[in-house]
């Protein structure tokens, strides 16, 4: 009897883990700083579906999304440390941990999504893997497209540099970001993602920078009114894992989330372009109003790049890096 037992114990177990109702025995933790209807939601929501699919459903992850289980800098700390198995969030809040990402968030490097996709899927996105899992034990398994991160305000139209002069500005805790308003004499307050809402909502700050998709998944415009539409960095949200916990897998569950986290990435890409621009619409008829920035953005191009780009030529790894991708790109060298 006592076998007996034992094995219809063990086919329990198994048809538990089999089942893909919920059962996985292993549920990953996934963070996301945004909330549900984001992007980085949209990403997620792919990943742990197409993980279900790899795997049998033995792994299965849930999304903790709107900054639950912290800022997004903090989750990448809690990653590396191993207490958390995932994280998706803003390339730039990876920067401070890992500073050669900081190349896709050196002011109009990225034009395009497809610029975005050729770098982040090939060669330099491969290097920048491996630089995130040494330098912070993190490992970038997808990649999440959001758009042009566009400047928004509660004050007054922005058009040139000296209209942003009249606004207080929310940064990531980045330093290209925060040198690339400095250089256009702005005022930039930098501050945590998970505390921007309540600080735009307050009044301690007028303005911040995320792209349209994001300012409507957080509601940005019951506390915004005005967007500049500027284009200097092109939002790359990629899926970090804890890289001790992906050591701890077997080949197989390694190629399963991979290949996971290629699926999501592409998801990511279709969500973006089939959303972005009726995202727009929507802010406007909610009555946000937008404006382009002056002459072309001009002026706003060449203070960031003349500035910005050589004092981070050595944190991004150098600037033959730069000069790497730019010939990529199809664009002149510096
Ligand atoms: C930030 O502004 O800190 C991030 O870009 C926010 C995000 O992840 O959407």
């Amino acid at each position: 009897y006592k076998n007996n037992n034992a094995i219809a114990l063990s086919l329990t177990a198994a048809l538990l883990v089999g089942s893909s109702s919920g059962f996985a025995a292993t549920t990953w933790k996934i963070a996301g700083g945004d909330s549900e209807g984001s992007s980085q939601h949209a990403f997620g929501l792919k990943f742990v579906e197409q993980l279900e699919a790899n795997t049998d459903s033995e792994f299965s992850g849930q999304l903790f999304m709107s900054s639950q289980l912290g800022s997004e800098q903090d989750t990448v700390v809690e990653a590396g440390l191993g207490t958390l198995d995932f994280s998706i969030l803003a390339i730039n809040n990876v920067t401070p941990f890992s500073p050669t990402v900081g190349v896709f968030t050196l002011p109009y490097v990225i034009q395009s999504l497809e610029e975005a996709e050729l770098l982040t899927q090939g060669e330099v996105g491969a290097e920048l893997v491996e630089n995130t899992v040494n330098d912070a034990g993190v490992r970038i398994v997808g990649w999440a497209y959001t758009g042009f991160r566009v400047l928004t305000n509660s004050k007054q139209p922005i058009e040139t540099l000296e209209d942003l002069q009249q606004v207080i500005v929310r940064v990531p805790k980045n330093e290209i970001m925060i040198d690339t308003y400095k250089a256009w004499g702005g005022n930039p307050t930098p501050m945590a993602w998970s505390e921007t809402f309540t600080a735009l909502q307050q009044g301690v700050v007028d303005g911040q920078d995320n792209p349209y998709v994001t300012v409507d998944a957080m509601k940005f415009d019951t506390v915004q009114k005005y967007v500049t539409n500027i284009r200097y960095i092109f939002s790359i949200e990629p899926l970090i894992m804890s890289e001790s916990v992906y050591q701890a897998q077997t080949p197989e569950i390694q190629q399963a989330i991979i290949a996971a986290g290629k699926v999501a990435t592409k998801h990511s890409a279709e969500f973006l372009t089939a959303n972005e621009a009726r995202i727009k619409q929507q802010l406007i008829e909610k009555g946000m109003v937008i404006n382009d920035p002056a002459n072309g953005e001009k002026e706003w191009i060449e203070k960031a790049t003349t500035a910005v780009w050589p004092k981070h030529y050595d944190s991004i790894g150098g600037k033959d890096k730069l000069n790497r991708i730019l010939r990529l790109l199809g664009r002149d060298e510096v």
